[in-house]
């Protein structure tokens, strides 16, 4: 390849959170540039953002159907090679599906679509057409999450026999949805979400988290939801007992209520031999605790030496990196895999190290299953 990877946006307007955030991280490494866009529902606010983005009138769509339309008419000199879709939920799987059919990659924000059966459809367009798919499950790109999945398959912990994840954040103590805030809105929205709310929105990413690291599969659980915010329509809360295909137990608890929380996300895992604990908002150290020896903590850029957190990492020790910089490695991962594959080479294990349509197909089961158990007390163990 001797250009950059094009991008095209739907969503990620003037009006939007998370949009702005995978444009810094699909810029960082020099690797895309963003060519199109429908950036918004509104066709206003799509326009004045194109302008701020700086980019032709003419690649600044009003519908994202339009926009996968005629970017597919452009010489292949000039048309776009793929497209971040960073909208609200139920406006994820047209999208894809509509790139795909017109020769277009994917990077997509979780949970990858509104029900499991669009996810099962997104598997066998791309399965037919061998385009490739990232889903931004952010947490799986930070250096210390690899390097813990790689000491976890290298056997250090031993076999792992019990994991706790949780990710608490505050900001929908009140209800915000009431009050003008677009993102609490939709979220917690049956009709924009999904048929959860804090578990499809922060739960997959723990699940996922939990699943990247360990490198297992959740077979079993057993869970409660729970609307702590009166007249709410999703879950705002939640806990789930976990089963692990090694027969790992596991603890998986996600909220969106507790109030003063940031974004607190922490995985803990134990093994025969020792555990690891890592935190979001300590992104840089790896905490490795021993049965037998004094407990480590491993810095990014300086004792996390694993060739996989090298390969994500980007500054020397010490200069910290964080959020912006783990979505960064999914989209650096995801475009060098593009463009091995338009130069009609393999990537390797380590371009492959992204979060794809498996992943969103995993995200979606969870959600099933956590809502089937999530309310029933009669019921105690469902099967993911
Ligand atoms: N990976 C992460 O850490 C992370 C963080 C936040 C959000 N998300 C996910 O990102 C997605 C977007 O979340 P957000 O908080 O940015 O939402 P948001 O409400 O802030 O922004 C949504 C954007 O999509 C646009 N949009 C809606 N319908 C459209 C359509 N038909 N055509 C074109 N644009 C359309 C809106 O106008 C807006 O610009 C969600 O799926 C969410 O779950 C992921």
């Amino acid at each position: 390849m001797n250009r950059k990877l094009r991008m095209g946006m739907v969503g990620g307007g003037t009006d939007a959170f998370i949009g702005a955030i995978h444009r810094l991280a699909a810029f960082m490494d020099n690797q895309i540039e963003m060519v199109c866009g429908c950036f918004s529902v509104n066709p206003e606010i799509s326009r004045s953002s194109g302008k701020l983005y700086y980019l032709p009138e003419n690649r600044v769509y009003e519908t994202y159907q339009e926009m996968f339309e005629k970017e597919a008419q452009l010489p292949e000199g000039e048309r776009m090679d793929f497209v971040s879709i960073v909208t609200p939920n139920f406006v994820h799987f047209d999208p894809a599906m509509m790139a795909l059919e017109n020769g277009f990659h994917v990077v997509i924000d979780k949970p990858i679509t509104f029900t499991l059966d669009e996810a099962l459809k997104l598997k066998e367009k791309l399965d037919e057409t061998g385009l490739t798919l990232a889903l931004t499950h952010t947490y799986s790109g930070y250096p210390a999450v690899k390097h813990a999945k790689q000491m976890i398959a290298n056997g250090e912990l031993g076999k792992v026999r019990k994991v706790f994840v949780e990710y608490p954040q505050g900001w929908l103590s009140a209800k915000v949805e009431d009050q003008g805030n677009a993102q609490a809105s939709w979220r917690t929205d049956p009709k924009k979400s999904g048929k959860a709310g804090c578990m499809g929105d922060i739960g997959t990413h723990a699940h996922h988290l939990a699943e990247y690291v360990t490198g297992l599969r959740v077979t079993e659980l057993c869970a409660e939801l729970n609307i702590l915010v009166p007249n709410r329509m999703l879950d705002d809360d939640g806990a789930a007992l976990l089963r692990f295909e090694n027969g790992a137990r596991g603890v998986l608890m996600a909220t969106q209520i507790a109030a003063g929380e940031e974004n607190g996300i922490k995985i803990r895992v134990y093994g025969e031999k020792g555990g690891l604990e890592w935190y979001q908002q300590e992104p840089n150290s790896l905490i490795v605790k021993w049965l037998d020896k004094p407990t480590q903590i491993l810095r990014v850029g300086t004792s996390m030496n694993s060739a996989i957190a090298a390969h994500n990492t980007r500054t020397p020790g010490g200069h910290p990196e964080g959020y912006l910089e783990a979505f960064a490695n999914i989209y650096r991962n995801f475009a060098m895999t593009v463009m091995a594959k338009m130069d009609g080479k393999e990537p390797t294990p380590e371009m492959l190290d992204f979060p794809g349509i498996e992943d969103g197909i995993r995200g979606m089961q969870f959600i099933d299953t956590v809502v089937k158990a999530g309310y029933d007390d009669s019921i105690k163990w469902v099967t993911l």
